[in-house]
């Protein structure tokens, strides 16, 4: 098996965590025999450094002739004056937007192991496993109008909030396929208690909903389910939302696992699958050596699942992950309270390499038997 692979490092602690994902992956390669064929392309803020642009041709081109990209994060604190157009973070707007990808999943796990680190007492954030379907290409991020014009003497600044049916039930179709192989519950959050477009929204998933007897829909307002997602997190299998609520609400998740760094997700339903960790570019703590790559190598992981269509190797990277917490590694944002050993990035990707090599071993040798 032959595959290309776009890796787009990008910025801060985007290259130090997309190291250890390669890494992983060219573990699970030499166990198997895959050829990954990687190729590193610049995006963000060091592609405006090197090219004035945070999305530059070449690298759109590679990654739309790619099996699959891998993204680490964009943005530095010296691109925040910019306009949104031409920010690192425009950059990765525009290559969602040219991927196609609509939906994306990002999993929020508790494990127990590192339970102590979640500001969550134990009994209320353990056993929470939870995927957020967020919508990635419609709402306020994309919507015309938009912009800063001078109105009437004054300066006014417009987003649109926009959704077609079309778009809504194309990313309810993936969360409710999801639900089914899960706990068969698809909690969808809006504010139809204000917004149009969530009134439509709300209309359109129940809709959705009739052809999915066997998965149970509830609704809930934004506001309510931000509440709910940190007083009560085991009650949410499937939580499906728009854009900018998926974007808010998945970082909020992270507490239940007890760092952001912790949460992988994958963008599906376009021509090339686009996997990145929820985090950004954590400029506090680029270059430290501290950057926690679990939702780096997660991500990496769902990429074998979604675009490679490799289960196996996906759920043997994510036991690998849970092993190593278990025998207690740790980078720092997770060390707190748990017990444990400080290990950097680097030592971390390296014994989820080797525990990823233990798993397939393991394996080899029940099957031999
Ligand atoms: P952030 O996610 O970069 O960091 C928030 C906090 O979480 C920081 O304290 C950081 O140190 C910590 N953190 C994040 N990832 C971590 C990891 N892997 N290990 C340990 N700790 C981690 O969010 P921010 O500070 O609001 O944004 C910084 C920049 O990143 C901004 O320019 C923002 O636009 C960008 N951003 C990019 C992406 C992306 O590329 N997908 C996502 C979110 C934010
Ligand atoms: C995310 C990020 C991005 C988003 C930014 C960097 C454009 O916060 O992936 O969660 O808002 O989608
Ligand atoms: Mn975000």
């Amino acid at each position: 098996m032959r595959t290309r692979i776009t890796t787009l490092p990008g910025d801060g602690i985007g290259p130090e965590v997309t190291a250890e994902a390669v890494r992983v992956l060219q573990a699970v390669a030499a166990i198997h025999g895959y050829r990954f064929e990687f190729e590193e392309h610049a995006i963000g803020g060091v592609a405006i450094k090197q090219y004035g642009s945070p999305l530059p041709r070449t690298t759109l081109d590679a990654c739309l002739a790619s099996d699959a990209v891998l993204l680490g994060a964009v943005g530095a604190p010296e691109y925040d004056r910019l306009p949104p157009n031409q920010r690192p973070e425009a950059g990765l707007l525009l290559l969602r937007s040219a991927l196609g990808g609509y939906a994306n999943l990002r999993p929020a796990i508790s494990y127990s192991s590192i339970g102590a680190c979640s500001p969550l007492r134990d009994e209320i954030a353990y056993g929470a496993d939870i995927l957020i379907v967020r919508e990635l290409l419609g709402g306020l991020y994309f919507g015309e109008p938009r912009g800063i014009d001078a109105v009437n003497g004054t300066t006014v600044a417009r987003n649109t909030m926009r959704y077609s049916v079309e778009e809504i039930e194309r990313v309810a179709r993936v969360a409710f396929e999801a639900a089914r192989k899960r706990r068969g519950k698809v909690t969808s959050v809006d504010k139809a208690n204000v917004l149009e477009t969530s009134q439509l929204w709300r209309q359109t998933v129940a809709r959705v909903a009739a052809q999915y007897t066997d998965v149970t829909l509830e609704h809930l307002y934004v506001d309510a389910c931000a509440m709910h997602l940190i007083t009560n997190p085991r009650r949410f299998d499937v939580l499906l939302t728009e854009n900018l609520f998926g974007d808010i609400l998945s970082d909020e998740a992270a507490v239940i696992t007890g760092s952001l760094g912790m949460l992988a997700s994958a963008t599906i339903g376009g021509e090339v699958g686009l996997y990145e960790p929820v985090h950004g570019s954590a400029p506090d703590i680029a270059g430290s050596g501290t950057a926690n790559p679990c939702g780096a190598i997660a991500s990496a992981a769902m990429m074998l699942r979604h675009s490679f269509q490799l289960e196996q190797e996906a759920s043997e990277i994510e036991l690998a992950i849970e092993n190593v917490l278990e025998a207690g590694y740790r980078t720092p944002d997770i060390a707190k309270g748990t017990g444990g050993y400080v290990v950097t990035t680097s030592e971390f990707g390296e014994v989820v390499c080797e525990a990823v090599t233990e798993i397939a071993d393991m394996r080899h040798a029940y099957h031999a038997v």
